[in-house]
């Protein structure tokens, strides 16, 4: 082990009501040296982070700080004594600018009085400019893509300076590039002397930039390794307690009639109305099949999926479901129609923070429940008990806040809510975001099963693992367009991500 102990956690048991998130953690932070997170969805991750930053404080043991007992009050007084968090949900606040988001709370006075504006955004600058992220200081979060949204989260843990940094899944919205700049930091930190602690579902990923790694399992820590010692399957096989799931779903080969048919379809960047996220793209899904829409962060993926849900306007072209025409439908018009989305972004569009597990299942299938003017609460009732054992959410039950769910866990519940509008053309963007890799198994497992009932399935991902284990077809998009087409049974790893304009000899080794 290198690197002295800058922080401990020592027999930290955290529990909620009845939930143990975590059973007597003994916990070590070294100085100069990157130490990994395992787990699956719900294993106490975020909890035990949460602790460590003052965010939440536990039920019973103590954490010390550079060899002293310490109590830390909240995430201020944890930021004084140089502990900072990137959070798992992004934190920021979508009105204010990159900027103003960075300083909240800490802003720049001049004379002691007014708040220095031009030095903040030079500051600004330079963290984004260290994160390689073209962004202007003074643009709104709300314009950003998420994958900005989460490097602006990451200056904002920068401008801190802290000793101990703490990223819990701070790559899950990241393209491969990004990734790798973010790593460049992290190793620069880590010559400075700075302590990371770092959690991810990407288990490569994660193992690449590892010093030492510890695995959870239900709120305790059950392994510990150096990273000369460790590989991906050590930890599959503490995470889970078995050797990992087969991600290759059984897919059907003979499909049904096309049920969603789009012919040039033209959609405006929803951030420069003068260009095009989406040019003149026509293709089919037919009833049975799943589709993967492949292609690097901007190639216009999640700007047709929120077009289809009617989240953006269509620019051009015609849209088909199932012989309907879709035009100026709203989102839920769509949804009665059968074209729902799991979106990419669960926190803004896929959940409300406010209800339960159960009420936000059931939203968006409410009318599927009316009879007359009464909501059925007997069949919601069994339609959420469903969902949750279908997609297996960990939470204490329907009623449970969704925010006391993981991160993972909330992102399943959004899969529920979607199957539960019983759709005919089922669209996900990335829905594997905050996964375990058992748990990604099981959603691609689950869509596999929709299709087979005759659903036509399109998702969007980026990672190329899963674009040719779980799909029959994969579209390449480029630049809006589609620029390979690719069959499953036949496709090389390496050709298509040719085509999505990737580099392959830095991509091959470190994708899952
Ligand atoms: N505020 C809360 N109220 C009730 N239960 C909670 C709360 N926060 C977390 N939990 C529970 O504690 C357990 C651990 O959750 P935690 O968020 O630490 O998991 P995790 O390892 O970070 O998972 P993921 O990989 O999905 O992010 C879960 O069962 C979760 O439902
Ligand atoms: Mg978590």
């Amino acid at each position: 082990m290198t690197g002295e102990v800058v922080m401990r956690a020592v027999g930290i048991t955290k529990t909620y009501g009845a939930t143990r998130a975590l059973k007597g953690v003994d916990f070590e932070v070294r100085r100069g040296a990157v130490t990994v997170l395992f787990g699956e969805n719900g294993a106490g991750k975020s909890t035990l982070m949460k602790i460590l930053s003052g965010v939440e404080r536990p039920t019973a043991g103590v954490l010390e700080l550079d060899g002293e007992p310490v109590v830390l009050r909240n995430s201020v007084d944890a930021a004084a004594r140089g502990i900072a968090i990137i959070h798992q949900e992004l934190s920021l606040c979508p009105n204010l600018s990159v900027r103003d988001n960075i300083f909240m709370g800490r802003e720049l006075a001049r004379g002691g009085l007014v708040v220095d504006d031009r030095e903040q955004n030079a500051q600004t600058a330079r963290l984004l400019e260290r994160l390689e992220e073209a962004i202007d200081p003074r643009t709104l979060v709300s314009a950003l893509r998420l994958g900005q949204q989460q490097v602006v989260e990451i200056a904002r843990a920068l401008a801190g300076e802290a000793r101990v940094l703490i990223m819990d899944e701070p790559t899950s919205a990241l393209s491969g590039s990004e990734v790798e700049v973010l790593f460049g930091v992290i190793r620069e930190l880590t010559a400075e002397g700075v302590a990371i602690v770092y959690i991810s579902h990407h288990l490569e990923e994660a193992l690449e930039i590892a010093d030492h790694a510890v695995v959870f399992r239900d709120g305790e820590l059950v392994a510990r390794g150096d990273a000369g010692d460790i590989d991906i399957n050590w930890v599959i096989a503490n995470m889970v307690g078995r050797s990992a799931g087969d991600l290759n779903p059984d897919l059907r080969e003979e499909f049904g009639e096309p049920v969603l048919t789009l012919e040039g379809v033209s959609v405006a960047d929803p951030t420069n109305s003068s260009r095009l996220s989406v040019d003149r793209l026509s293709l089919q899904v037919r009833a049975g099949e799943v589709v993967c829409l492949y292609g690097l962060m901007g190639a216009g993926r999640t700007e047709l999926l929120e077009a289809l849900a009617g989240r953006l306007p269509l620019l051009t072209g015609d849209v088909t479901v199932k012989g309907t025409r879709v035009h100026r439908q709203t989102i839920a018009e769509r949804i009665r129609l059968g074209l729902a989305l799991v979106p990419e972004d669960r926190q803004r569009d896929g959940l409300v923070q406010t209800m339960s597990v159960g009420q936000n299942m059931s939203l968006a299938s409410l009318l599927a429940f009316v009879r007359g003017l009464i909501v059925s609460r007997p069949r919601e009732r069994s339609a959420v008990e469903r969902g949750v054992s279908d997609v297996r959410v960990k939470t204490a039950g329907p009623s449970a806040a969704i925010t006391s769910l993981s991160g993972g866990n909330q992102q399943k519940v959004v899969i529920a809510k979607v199957l539960m509008t019983e759709p005919d053309v089922l669209l996900l963007d990335e829905p594997t975001r905050g996964i375990d890799v058992g748990a990604k198994a099981e959603i691609f497992a689950l869509m596999a099963r929709e299709a087979r009932r005759g659903l036509g399935v399109l998702f969007a991902t980026s990672e190329i693992g899963e674009a040719l284990g779980a799909s029959n077809r994969i579209l390449v998009l480029s630049k809006g367009r589609i620029v390979r087409e690719f069959d499953t049974r036949t496709a090389l790893r390496e050709d298509v991500m040719v085509a999505s304009g990737e580099n392959v000899e830095q991509e091959t080794g470190a994708a899952q």
